[in-house]
């Protein structure tokens, strides 16, 4: 695990993005696993600006986002969907065909769970999963207990994670109780797992991931078995780390260390 630690959120958002961008020059049509949530937005809004200031191309780029509610069709405001479309695929060049999402009007959200984890393998699986962290430890909507070998499939939300969306809905909608998401197992086969946590009220959340045991209850935690994990976050969210100063140490400023 490569832990970043940045001084301030924007920082650590800049961090995300330059990675994010680098995995797209070094591979133009990269398959990239994309994260929603209040985390993300900022993240969204720096790489299209860099876009559109001769940062890298969309054209030729596949994603495949994390998550869907069980339930909203692509075109419900609060759709994952929508939320991809109003922040990143409507403002750059990316070819929506090649744009994906678990659909939450399915017929069948369990044959879809299928449908969107072969998707995935036939394209040759994921370069780059961008991560949000729950503050219950969740990844996608795998939450506490989730099979850390599990693959997509339909998992039930935590009253938790419930009230913690339930900012995006207005009082007469209902919020979602069930998600498509991709399985622990589907997130760790990205060849490189990228986490942006930032804000104290994350700094628990994150000690699990990176210094708790491996255990499901904290889905992150799955992340310590990684080959390629990059934790950027920022000091608040480091704030209850043991460690903190080894990963400073390590990579100072959140950046490689020469080794001598
Ligand atoms: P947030 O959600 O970015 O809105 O805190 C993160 C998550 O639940 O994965």
């Amino acid at each position: 695990m490569k832990v970043l630690i940045l001084e301030t959120a924007d920082t650590a958002q800049e961090r995300v993005v330059s990675l994010i961008a680098q995995t797209m020059r070094d591979k133009p049509n990269a398959v990239l696993g994309l994260a929603t949530g209040g985390t993300m937005l900022p993240v969204y809004e720096k790489l299209v600006a860099l876009h559109k200031n001769g940062g890298p191309s969309f054209r030729d780029v596949t994603t495949f986002n994390l998550d869907e509610y069980v339930g909203l069709a692509p075109e419900h405001p609060q759709s994952y969907r929508s939320y991809m479309n109003d922040v990143l695929f409507g403002k750059v060049d990316i070819n929506l065909q090649r744009t994906h999402l678990p659909r939450g009007d399915a017929r069948n959200p369990e044959d879809e769970a299928l449908r969107y984890e072969a998707a995935i393998a036939q394209c040759g699986g994921l370069d780059l999963q961008l991560l949000g962290l729950g503050h219950n430890g969740h990844i996608g909507f795998n939450e506490p207990t989730s099979s850390l070998k599990s693959r997509t499939r339909i998992k039930t939300l935590t009253r938790e994670t419930r009230d913690a969306n339930s900012r995006y809905f207005r009082a007469d909608e209902t919020i979602p109780t069930f998600a498509i998401t991709m399985g622990v197992g589907t997130i760790l086969d990205a060849r490189h797992c990228l986490l942006l946590a930032t804000g104290a009220q994350k700094a628990d959340a994150v000690a699990a991931m990176i210094e708790g045991p491996l255990a499901a209850v904290c889905p992150a935690s799955a992340l310590q078995l990684h080959p390629k994990a990059t934790i950027v976050i920022d000091m608040a969210a480091a704030a209850k780390l043991k460690l903190l100063d080894y990963y400073l140490h390590v990579h100072p400023d959140g950046t490689a260390r020469e080794v001598v």
